[in-house]
């Protein structure tokens, strides 16, 4: 097995020493689901949260096939495919959405465990629901990141945990016997006069963040845009919760709201759609801006991630800010809060161009930046 976890990136995803593409977690999830993989049927396995393909590919590299496998960062699937056509292995799984498909009949779900136990919730849910009866789910993580809230949660949904002993700081939880099966349904809640829609897992959850309602505070009273060929955008948008206020505060105005997580676009989809803009705000699934024309938009609100999966860093806001400079027009602006102590000023100088402070408060900053 060594042998193809050698070969495993994050790529696209940021690549630095110590962001790891396959850890002790994913070795144990493997290991300890070695024997019931061993004698699954074809299609009987599938992967949940893999993080850069180590689970799928794990799975393949003995010779299973039909694997249905889910990501939630589009980074993550797409490394997935880069290291599988590397490896010879492309043909080996498919990629599905979180939903009842990707589940249905499942004999063996290995499971990377999700930091949130919302979206952990949403999850097991699931596979109780559709998944085969006998169903083994071999869940794991890094000890660092679980906590034992996380067993009552699969008990909600299952009769049987098994808990592993701890092996180089990951630990797995064996569940059997499924019951209380439910699809996911999202949180929520009326904030700052807009329906906001979380599934587990989405930043901030059916709340607003405080660095996001600075940001919201300052925006312009009339922006340049929101034209269908030059819409407004909420770039990384989580719930949604930038587009929709954008969409409701300008009357009449088009939206665009991406970001690479599904359940991120699931999120902003609903929020749309319990504020009666989805005609309005296009929501899409994507890396950064990689779908948007170069030298097209007007204007870009952003509140930039700090997270690559469980990681804290600050690689991926530069790359965001060096897409956002291509995807401006000359003149174009981009409204930007940052944590203070990030002191992304001279980054958003040299990507983009002159940058003002619009706000500040005890932990946050907020900026326009013109594209020069
Ligand atoms: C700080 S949250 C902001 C969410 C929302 N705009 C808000 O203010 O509540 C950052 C978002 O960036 C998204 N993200 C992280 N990496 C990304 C990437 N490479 N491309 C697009 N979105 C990404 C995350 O999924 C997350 O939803």
């Amino acid at each position: 097995m060594s042998e193809i976890f050698d070969v495993l990136r994050r790529w696209p995803d940021v690549e630095a020493p110590g962001l790891v593409a396959v850890d002790a977690a994913d070795r144990l999830i493997l290991d300890e689901s070695a024997e019931l993989r061993a004698s699954a049927q074809a299609d009987g396995i599938v992967a949940i949260n893999d993080t850069y393909g180590a689970l799928t590919l794990g799975a393949a590299h003995p010779g299973a096939s039909g694997i249905r496998t889910h990501i939630d960062a589009l980074t993550g699937e797409r490394a997935l495919e880069a290291n599988a056509s590397r490896l010879g292995l492309a043909d080996r799984f498919r990629p599905l959405p979180l939903d009842a498909e990707l589940v249905r009949g499942a004999r063996i779900v290995l499971l990377r465990l999700p930091r949130s136990l919302d979206a952990l919730r949403d999850i097991v849910g699931l596979i109780a629901a559709h998944a085969d009866p006998g169903v083994v789910v071999v869940a794991g993580g890094r000890l660092k990141h679980m906590s034992v809230s996380m067993n009552d949660v699969l008990r909600e949904h299952f009769g049987q945990l098994d808990i592993s002993h701890a092996r180089q700081k990951s630990r797995a939880l064996v569940a059997r016997a499924p019951r209380d099966g439910r699809d996911p349904m999202p949180a929520g809640a009326r904030v700052e006069g807009l329906e906001v829609r979380a599934y587990g897992g989405v930043f901030a959850g059916a709340r607003l963040d405080i660095g996001t309602r600075l940001l919201l505070e300052h925006l312009p009273d009339a922006p340049t845009g929101g034209t269908p060929s030059d819409p407004l955008i909420d770039l990384a948008c989580g719930t949604g919760v930038i587009g929709a206020w954008m969409a409701t505060r300008y009357p009449g105005a088009h939206v665009y709201s991406c970001d690479q997580s599904a359940i991120a676009v699931a999120s902003a989809r609903e929020t749309m759609l319990a504020n009666g803009i989805a005609e309005r705000v296009t929501v899409v699934r994507d890396h950064i801006l990689g779908a948007r024309p170069s030298d097209s938009a007007s204007f870009i609100a952003l509140n930039p991630p700090f997270h690559s999966g469980a990681a804290v860093t600050d690689l991926i806001a530069p790359r965001m800010f060096e897409d956002v400079a291509r995807v401006l027009r000359s003149g174009g602006q981009l409204w930007c809060v940052w944590n203070s102590g990030l002191k992304y000023r001279p980054l958003l100088e040299r990507a983009i161009g002159p940058t003002e402070q619009v706000a500040r408060n005890a932990k946050f900053t907020v900026t326009v930046s013109t594209r020069r």
